[in-house]
């Protein structure tokens, strides 16, 4: 039997990819990282309900150490696929992680690292590793037109250091700072594939614009407002479209050929821009991981 983790599977996409797995006819064993509470206790238990086993492992993204604690739970269960959905947009650039990491750079990407990391050699193969990544990396027309930040790219050590001063950044900081922590996962999921054990096979999921989960929980309530009404358009993706459609990446045969980070925007393999293959970024930004994740 295949078993997947999965990290934060209790809201918005994780939730609905960690039901619509449980919900199969021959539903996976599923390790479900989160942060305890009952948000946790309630999804393990749906996914049960569903005939699913469930082993359930509390953990906050934003302690390196309690990620640490989470992969020596984790090994040994014959974890096969690991699907890195948790995020944040924190709206202060200035928030950091337990580690004194800026938070939205630490819990998209560096607590993911970590926990792959640890657990890389622990998988059974054949494998697979979905992470998650979003367009927002870089601007078109649209996202222009709605004011959503392109990344800005910089040394990964400054990535990962939080803004100081007594006036809070603005909006598009913590734009910018989703997008750069976004780009991160595509350079990534590149170095990656060069390093896992054979058989298993990388890529990137981008859901599609869900405007109404709590990623924007942070943001002024007129905006929360403004994108659960979006959420009700036809043609905008929600939690419940892409979660049946990242348990599908996770775990189908149609995608058990998908490696070196291919991009899967809904069920689209999508060529990235030039900006996110980039061999001495991904270079920089795995030895500066390293660096990161060693310091702490
Ligand atoms: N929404 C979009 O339009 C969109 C578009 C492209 C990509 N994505 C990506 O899709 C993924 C899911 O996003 P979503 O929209 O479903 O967001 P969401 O509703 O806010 O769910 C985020 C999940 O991550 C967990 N999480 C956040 N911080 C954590 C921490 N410190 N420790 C442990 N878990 C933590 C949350 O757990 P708690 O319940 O404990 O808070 C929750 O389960 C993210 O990686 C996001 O970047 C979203």
């Amino acid at each position: 039997m295949t078993t997947v983790l999965i990290t934060g599977p209790t809201r918005g996409l994780g939730r609905a990819a960690t039901l619509a797995m449980a919900a199969r006819p021959e539903p996976p064993e599923l390790v479900l990282v989160g942060r305890s509470g009952p948000r946790l206790t309630e999804v393990a238990g749906e996914a049960r309900r569903l005939g699913a086993r469930v082993h359930e492992i509390g953990c906050d993204l934003s302690s390196l150490a309690d990620v640490r604690k989470a992969a020596a739970q984790a090994r040994g269960m014959g974890v096969s696929v690991v699907v890195a959905n948790a995020g944040t947009m924190s709206s202060d650039t200035r928030q950091a992680s337990a580690d004194g990491y800026e938070l939205t750079f630490a819990v998209n990407y560096l607590a993911h690292a970590q926990l792959i990391g640890d657990l890389a050699g622990d998988l059974v193969a054949p494998g697979r590793i979905v992470l998650l990544g979003s367009n927002t990396y870089s601007a078109n027309f649209w996202r222009r037109l709605l004011g959503v930040p392109e990344a800005d790219w910089r040394d990964p050590i400054d990535l990962a250091r939080p803004a100081t001063g007594d006036q809070r950044p603005g909006f598009r900081a913590s734009g910018v700072a989703y997008s750069n922590a976004k780009l991160a996962i595509l350079y990534y999921a590149h170095e990656l594939q060069r390093h896992v054990p054979a058989g298993i096979n990388v890529a990137v999921f981008e859901p599609g614009w869900m405007p109404g989960t709590s990623l924007g929980r942070d943001t002024p309530e007129a905006f929360q407002a403004i994108g659960r009404g979006l959420a009700r358009l036809p043609g905008v993706s929600t939690p419940r479209r892409s979660g049946p459609a990242l348990a599908s990446l996770a775990l189908d045969a149609r995608w058990a050929h998908l490696r070196d980070g291919a991009f899967v925007v809904k069920d689209r393999v999508t060529e990235v821009e030039p900006v996110a293959r980039d061999r001495a970024r991904e270079q920089r930004l795995r030895e500066t991981t390293e660096e990161l994740l060693q310091a702490v």
